[in-house]
């Protein structure tokens, strides 16, 4: 028995790191998943890595800041599985780093855009969906740059902070409607993100890998056990919360 049997799930930006590992814990606990990416070749693995550990999976491609993609891929879960149960919104893109006074205001509004707009869009057809069969639960995933700020990384640490009051204030907003919203904080997790990130900024890099108490990097699986937990009914009671799961990096 897994902690997700018989359920419909859809998973954003799990075309590679942690979006990827949460469709496959996902797929693990027996959902049948829809892996959403806007990148064709690195989804369509994800859904031959489940497959060829035994689940069920489903590709659909697009880009999730635009609401077509969005509404097709919710439109893939109900046509593909029947219905939609659980969603993990991990999709995001952060398109600069560097001071404010140099920073380009297109640069700030494409980084809500692929951070804050696109996790609010894939709500507004998530939850639409899951009103349909009387309620599911969606996890959003946040940073710890959201919690104590991170100093120029403005625009993806307000972005983050966004969802964060985004997902406290759906989940008042659906908790009666039997929807519930929480968020997953990751710190430093190793992922092909992270790593780009680390060669073009090597002296945050250093910063950000002594983040943890633990003293070293999270893995994608650690964000993916508590997604699932999250997603699944042994969290009936959970809603509005934001888990960091950091190594400790926010209590450092
Ligand atoms: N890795 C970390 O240390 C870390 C820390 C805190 C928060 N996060 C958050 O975790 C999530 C995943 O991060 P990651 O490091 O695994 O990222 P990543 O860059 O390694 O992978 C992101 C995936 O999302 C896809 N994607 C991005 N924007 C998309 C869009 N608009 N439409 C469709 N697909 C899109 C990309 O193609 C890619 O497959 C993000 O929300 C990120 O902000 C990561």
């Amino acid at each position: 028995m897994g902690m997700l049997d018989n359920k419909v799930g859809i998973v954003t930006g799990a075309g590679q790191g942690i979006g990827r590992a949460i469709a496959m814990s996902y797929a693990r606990e027996g959902a049948q998943v829809v892996v959403a990416d806007f990148n064709e070749e690195m989804g369509s693995e994800t859904v031959r890595l489940i497959e060829a550990a035994g689940g069920v999976a489903t590709f659909s491609f697009g880009d999730v800041s635009k609401e077509e993609s969005v509404k097709a891929m919710v439109d893939v879960a109900v046509s593909t599985y029947g219905r939609l149960d659980i969603a993990c919104n991990s999709a995001a893109l952060s398109r600069g780093s560097g001071p404010i006074h140099e920073y380009e205001r297109s640069v700030f509004d494409q980084t809500l855009e692929m951070c804050l707009t696109n996790t609010w869009l894939c709500m507004k057809y998530e939850i639409a969906a899951m009103l349909k069969t009387g309620g599911g639960a969606i996890v959003n995933i946040s940073s710890n740059s959201s919690l104590k700020g991170q100093a120029f990384n403005t625009a993806y640490a307000a972005a983050k902070g966004g969802v964060n009051i985004l997902t406290k204030s759906s989940a008042a907003e659906y908790g009666g409607q039997g929807i519930r919203i929480n968020a997953v904080s990751p710190g430093v997790i190793r992922t092909p993100g992270v790593e780009k990130y680390f060669e073009e900024q090597p002296k945050i890099a250093e910063g950000l890998k002594k983040s943890a108490v633990m003293n070293r990097l999270g893995e994608p699986e650690e964000i993916a056990e508590a997604v699932s937990f999250l997603s699944s009914d042994r969290a009936s009671f959970i809603t509005g919360q934001i888990l960091s799961v950091d190594g400790g990096g926010a209590v450092r």
